[in-house]
């Protein structure tokens, strides 16, 4: 290689270093690098020449080229490494966070008051060593009336009025199918696949054919069953009495249990607590008026027996309640049916916070 032609590379080199210097923008580094150390760049044909050169040529040749290779390439290394600490300054100059606006609002999710309801009584109901079970929605009638003290012909079987799967769909014990009017099939369940003793909760879905502005198709109820040994009346009073304090969180109150029929109880009874509706709206836990609040009894012997439970060993009692009726009577929502229409604006005002907990304020 002549003196003239290493000058020309010389300059080359020289305008290579100078048009990187006013690239300024990571295209533009990148189309020298290709230009010059590219497979065809100009810096790479010149190598391919070193194989032609004589060896003393080549010594000579070959390290002068391979410096100029390292200049260019660390040439473009540092440019780009400019490049992009200037475009990273400048987007955090530009990219700003001003932690100090308000947050934009969030669609939020809030918690429907039956479930809140639900909760508040689970919690209850465990610090009096209630679990919380649950059963199927759609029902056979062993379970949800035979089981129960109802046969077949049983006149309160109506009392119900359940709807009813066609006659075809039955079981595999050929039992008719229903949508359960009341959570008292779960009862059945828990002492058949359980047995003695027994201390649960069950609150749930519930259907029946019935609708106006104090009944919907679908409502919800809680029930309990305890079964142990020596359980009398007393004890179905003082739980249901605790339960009433913590639930309304109501100190001392009137209440009264009045008699009543229900096939799978013996005795039963409906219990009433005190209220007082003279002015007009309803002030519960005083006044000479009453207001009922639950069904309840001591578990009828044929039920024990029809789920394999000695009535002479075990007794038990059980309570009924409409769930949404103790979230009314609370929380004060004057209609059922609300409660089951999409209707944002009572969501926000009925609804309780993701984060809410259920009172624990229970104090027996
Ligand atoms: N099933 C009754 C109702 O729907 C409530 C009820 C009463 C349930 C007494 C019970 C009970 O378990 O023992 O009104």
């Amino acid at each position: 290689m002549t003196s003239d032609t290493t000058s020309e590379t010389e300059q080359k080199i020289a305008d290579t270093l100078a048009r990187l210097h006013r690239t300024d923008d990571l295209a533009g580094v990148e189309a020298i690098r290709v230009e010059a150390l590219g497979k065809q760049g100009w810096l790479n044909q010149l190598m391919k020449t070193l194989g032609k050169m004589s060896p003393e040529a080549r010594q000579v040749e070959g390290p002068r080229l391979q410096g100029m290779r390292t200049r260019i390439s660390e040439a473009l290394d540092d440019r780009k490494a400019a490049l992009e600490a200037a475009e990273l300054e400048r987007r955090l100059a530009t990219e700003t966070l001003d932690l100090t606006l308000p947050a934009p609002a969030m669609p939020t999710g809030s918690v429907h008051p039956v479930s809140q309801v639900m909760d508040e009584l689970a919690e209850i109901f465990a610090d009096l060593g209630f679990s919380v079970a649950t059963g199927p929605e759609i029902e056979d009638d062993w379970h949800n009336f035979t089981a129960l003290n109802m046969a077949e012909t049983h006149p309160a079987r109506a009392m119900h009025d359940t709807f009813y799967f066609g006659e075809q769909d039955r079981d595999a014990e050929g039992n008719r199918m229903l949508l359960r009017p009341h959570p008292s099939p779960v009862q059945i369940r828990a002492m058949v696949e359980q047995g003695a003793p027994i201390r649960l909760i069950a609150p749930g879905r519930v259907y029946r054919s019935d609708s106006d502005a104090t009944h919907t198709p679908m409502f919800h109820q809680i029930e309990g069953l305890v079964i142990d040994k020596n359980i009398h009346m007393g004890h179905l009073k003082g739980c249901l009495i605790d339960f009433i304090k913590a639930y309304f969180e109501l100190d001392d109150f009137p209440v009264r249990l009045r008699p009543h029929y229900f096939p799978f109880t013996e005795p039963s009874a409906e219990m009433d607590i005190g209220c007082d509706r003279s002015g007009g709206k309803l002030v519960m836990g005083q006044g000479d008026d009453w207001l009922e609040i639950l069904g309840c009894g001591m578990v009828h012997p044929n039920v024990l027996k029809n789920c394999g439970i000695d009535p002479e060993e075990y007794q038990g009692f059980a309570f009924g309640a409409g769930l949404d009726r103790l979230a009314m009577l609370k929380y004060g929502i004057p209609d059922l049916r609300t409660f089951f229409e999409p209707d944002q604006r009572w969501l926000q005002h009925y609804s309780f916070g993701p984060y809410d907990q259920p009172n624990k304020t229970f104090k027996g």
